[in-house]
């Protein structure tokens, strides 16, 4: 990439701990699992007829397909697309019909201790009803529908009748502030917003209700959005403004709506959500994902790689539904599977650190999905945390959102997993809908820290910059060669940004944008991002689109932000600031730090907040005025600055390293 030079994220592969140690499969775990070795060889033969097989296996059709894949219109493909479906039908209502409505869908825990548990049944009523409400409101088939919505039942619900109804849902993570939520709600042009009152997050209630006020009102320089309807799920009935008219209570809403519905059926190439997520721009990017391919690749992975038994396990992934994660992981993989599963609402030291481990143990968890940056979090708790609980349920562990270091891996392995249980690194991205490259539990030889192996049907190579394979050993940029079934369809309204996104830096083949790496054995290492884009703490943010926040702000001038290593997080937010003259000569204020650091929060969200603000005089720039973060990186990674010959003025870096007095 030109760019890259100048943006200096280069894969190191020195850095790269490299850990020997392999964990085969044990023979009980692979006597049992749904993964066999010949899945990769029946793939190969016909990789297409492979994914047919599986939509036909693990999807209801209403109409079934006839075609498979057409790439005619590459890089939009489209999969089974003279079929028709509905995913709630087939995340819902088929296990009813099929006689499983008794079976646990969902097992809530509230962050308070308050409990539900719906069962498949139970679950076809709600969403039936709330499928009722979005009609009777004019949602029809094609209307977008934001959600904004804690961890909570009630939001699973709401993505499962927006999916009833044809109505594409946006799903906003509740971190999101109210501007933040405005832009993704004009973009989507969404026709009704499903939020609450408030949730509970570290032992209080927190807000929710007036960021949707503040999103969808008129305001000075910004018209009203195309809202009609707010719907208000009461969590903790804290007192909220009301506007008559918008706003309708959901539990009056859906206690009045008929518990039948028939759902909308669908072609397979319906949008059946947009999720925004942060790119290389200031302008996040409204990932488009559609039906049938969606749905076949969430229930194959979600089978194959959590290895689930629906009639006997307990699964948990610890994602929001704000994430694709949670969209992938927590709706549709494991409903359309019917699956049991556990949703908890809060954070995971409230009322204490072994909240987790208590909820493992309660409810005996027995395949746990969650992130390297929470297995480090509690790693730093120490042991003798989770020690106290029984955690011998689980036997199937899995790992998602950045590379997992080797000793977070161990470490997991043997205090969570009692050096038993198998562990999955999966890696894939919001644009990938669903895993696509992961050991396969039962079959795979565990390697800590590796992704390992594109599943069964998917293509995956590390290339070097001219687009040539490299050879095992060699490191350059993870691509995939081939359509799959989940890949986005688009980026929301913005066709020519998705073929320069994902199809310009190299011809024809998809560019994730992570560097990553081969061993000798072709098992593949992640190695982070080679563009613009920080991992922080699993979540992604955009470099540029915090850089624009911090310049929205009266007394910033410029502003250069990058991702600097984090034990806990894998990265951190860090931002070089220049301060307009008039704040600049002399005195510093005394909090621009947090004064900053809360304007990044009211722009963005708080996951956005930069950990360290350092105010400096210059920034490094190439003599084209190129920002190169690769030093600042250096700088705050506390390292000897690199190669600087390349800047215009040598002497910044000196400036910036004096000016380094007060740092956060
Ligand atoms: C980026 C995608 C996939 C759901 C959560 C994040 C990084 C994700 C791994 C992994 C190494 C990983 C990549 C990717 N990533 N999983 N197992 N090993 N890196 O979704 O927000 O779309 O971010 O997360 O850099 O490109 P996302």
């Amino acid at each position: 990439m030109p760019e890259e030079a100048a943006s200096g994220n280069t894969p190191d592969l020195e850095s790269l701990h490299h850990e020997t140690q392999t964990f085969p499969p044990s023979k009980e775990f692979a006597a049992q699992a749904n993964a066999t070795a010949d899945m990769y060889d029946q793939a190969a033969a016909d990789p297409v007829e492979f994914w047919a097989a599986q939509a036909r296996d693990l999807v209801t059709w209403k109409t079934p397909f006839t075609e498979t894949l057409d790439w005619s219109g590459a890089p939009v493909a489209r999969w089974f697309a003279d079929g028709t479906l509905n995913a709630a039908y087939n995340a819902v209502d088929r296990h009813v019909a099929e006689g499983r409505g008794d079976r646990v869908a969902i097992h809530f825990e509230g962050e308070p201790g308050d409990t539900r548990t719906l069962t498949y049944a139970d679950l076809q009523r709600e969403t039936s009803r709330a499928a009722n409400v979005l009609a009777s409101l004019g949602v029809e088939s094609g209307d977008r529908v934001v959600i904004y919505l804690p961890m909570i039942v009630e939001a699973v619900v709401a993505m499962l009748a927006c999916a009833r109804v044809g109505a594409p849902h946006s799903v906003v993570f509740g971190g999101f502030s109210a501007d933040a939520l405005r832009s993704r709600i004009a973009d989507a042009e969404a026709k009704v917003v499903i939020t609450a009152d408030g949730g509970y997050r570290r032992g209080s209630a927190s807000a929710l209700k007036p960021a949707v006020d503040e999103a969808v009102a008129a305001r000075e320089g910004a018209e009203a959005t195309s809202v009609e309807h707010v719907l208000v799920v009461q969590r903790t009935g804290q007192d909220v403004a009301w506007t008559e008219g918008r706003d309708i209570w959901w539990h009056e809403a859906l206690e009045a709506a008929d518990v039948l519905h028939t759902p909308v059926w669908v072609e397979a190439e319906h949008p059946l959500f947009i999720l925004y997520t942060s790119g290389t721009t200031g302008k996040p990017k409204g990932i488009l994902h559609t039906t049938g391919g969606y749905l076949t690749q969430t229930a194959f992975t979600h089978k194959f790689v959590f290895d689930l038994k629906p009639e006997t396990d307990v699964y948990w992934c610890t994602a929001d539904v704000g994430w694709v994660t949670g969209h992938s992981y927590v709706v549709y993989g494991p409903l359309l599977n019917g699956a049991t599963q556990v949703i908890y609402e809060g954070t995971p030291d409230s009322p204490d650190k072994g909240r987790w481990w208590e909820i493992v143990e309660k409810y005996k968890v027995t395949i746990l999905y969650t992130a390297p940056t929470a297995i480090r979090t509690c790693m730093k708790w120490g042991e003798d945390i989770p020690n106290r609980f029984d955690l011998t349920s689980l036997r199937l562990l899995g790992s998602v959102g950045e590379p997992i270091n080797p000793e977070a891996w161990l470490w997991y392995r043997r205090v969570i997993g009692a050096d038993r249980t198998p562990i999955v690194d999966t890696w894939w991205q919001t644009e990938t809908g669903a895993i696509m490259i992961s050991p396969l539990p039962g079959v795979t030889v565990a390697k800590p820290g590796s992704a390992q192996t594109p599943l069964p049907g998917i293509m995956a190579d590390v290339v070097d910059d001219d687009a040539r394979s490299v050879a095992n050993g060699g490191g350059g940029y993870l691509v995939l060669s081939q359509p799959w079934p989940a890949m986005l369809r688009g980026i929301w309204g913005d066709l020519e940004r998705f073929k320069d996104t994902y199809w310009s830096r190299f011809r024809g083949i998809y560019f994730a944008g992570d560097g990553a790496k081969k061993d000798a054995d072709g098992d593949i290492w992640f190695l982070g991002r080679v563009d613009d884009v920080m991992n922080v703490s699993g979540h992604r943010l955009s470099t540029t689109e915090i850089e624009s926040a911090l310049v929205s702000h009266p007394m910033v001038a410029e502003a250069a932000v990058v991702g600097a290593a984090d034990e806990t997080t894998g990265q951190a937010v860090v931002a070089f600031v220049i301060l307009r003259s008039e704040f600049a000569d002399g005195a510093v204020h005394e909090d621009v730090q947090e004064l900053l650091r809360n304007h990044v929060a009211k722009q963005i969200g708080p996951i956005a907040k930069p950990r360290t603000i350092l105010v400096v005089a210059e920034l490094p720039k190439t003599r084209s005025g190129k920002i190169m973060r690769r030093l600042l990186r250096d700088v705050a990674e506390h390292r000897a600055v690199g190669d600087a010959t390349t800047l215009a003025d040598a002497s910044v870096m000196d400036l910036i390293a004096t000016g380094l007095t007060r740092p956060t």
